[in-house]
């Protein structure tokens, strides 16, 4: 599918999922577990940044947090669906409706350029990061979290769950990490991090709308809290690290 063609169908596919997305942000775990991801991708911004943007943003819950910690922040999201619950969580955010694959930014005008699960859902991979790149000054900082595919069985439920869901779209593949890194090298940066996110928190508490278990069992949120520690233990061992949902990739541009 072309990317004008698939631009089209991720619009049509996340006005759907707008509800779905509040729904998702709306337990007190869930938005613990977000929390804690959130934290991690905010880990890796440099002391002094200051213009950031939240590219594919969605409805807005990793923007608010951004713009409390950085007033100014920018949301970028190609449905406007989405931006629109956006309102529920931010007041005063900079909201952009438009394609990451065609970005609206005078070079050079942010220090970070997040994207959190929207790269996959584009077709030009190396035309985004070429974008996310252009959108950054030189000491600026590209901080991304992906769905990966090292690990074979989760690289197969994913294959079956876009598949049969009409909730996803089959060509809204995840990552191999060398993949993932080349694609980022491709388009001008230099990955100075690598990491796994999210075991078993991420199955159980990150999505409500499609594994809601949690909803029924006393304590849920004190259990998300010991899911997200034994996470991140397990995302620390080499050989079992590789139960990762997520990658988490830093880079920066590579200059000449
Ligand atoms: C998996 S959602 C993630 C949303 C948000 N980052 C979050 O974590 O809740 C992917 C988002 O990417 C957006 N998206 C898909 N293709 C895009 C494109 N070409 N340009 C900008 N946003 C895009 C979708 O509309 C959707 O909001």
């Amino acid at each position: 599918m072309s990317s004008d063609a698939n631009a089209l169908a991720q619009i049509e596919l996340h006005k759907a999922l707008a509800p779905q997305y509040a729904y998702r942000y709306s337990f007190p775990w869930s938005r613990l577990f977000q929390e804690d991801w959130h934290g991690e991708m905010i880990s890796h911004v440099q002391p002094d940044a200051k213009h950031i943007l939240d590219l594919g943003c969605g409805t807005g819950f990793f923007l608010a947090e951004l713009e409390a910690k950085h007033p100014g922040s920018v949301g970028l999201d190609i449905s406007h669906e989405m931006l629109k619950v956006s309102n529920e969580y931010v007041d005063n955010a900079r909201l952009v409706t438009g394609d990451a694959e065609k970005l609206p930014f005078q070079p050079g005008c942010f220090d970070v350029v997040f994207c959190k699960g929207s790269l996959h859902h584009t077709r030009d991979h190396v035309g985004f990061l070429t974008n996310c790149r252009k959108a950054l000054g030189p000491k600026g900082r590209l901080i991304m979290s992906e769905p990966c595919n090292d690990n074979p069985i989760i690289r197969l439920a994913r294959a079956i769950l876009y598949k049969k869901s009409k909730h996803f779209d089959t060509g809204d593949e995840g990552f191999r990490k060398r993949q993932i890194v080349g694609l980022c090298e491709a388009a001008g940066f230099r990955v100075t991090k690598v990491k796994m996110y999210g075991v078993f928190a991420y199955t159980f508490a990150g999505f409500p709308d499609h594994i809601g278990i949690l909803r029924y069992i006393p304590g849920a949120t004190l259990l998300t809290k010991l899911m997200i520690g034994l996470d991140r233990v397990i995302c620390a061992i080499p050989g079992l690290r590789m139960l990762g949902f997520h990658i988490v990739v830093v880079g920066e541009p590579a200059g000449d």
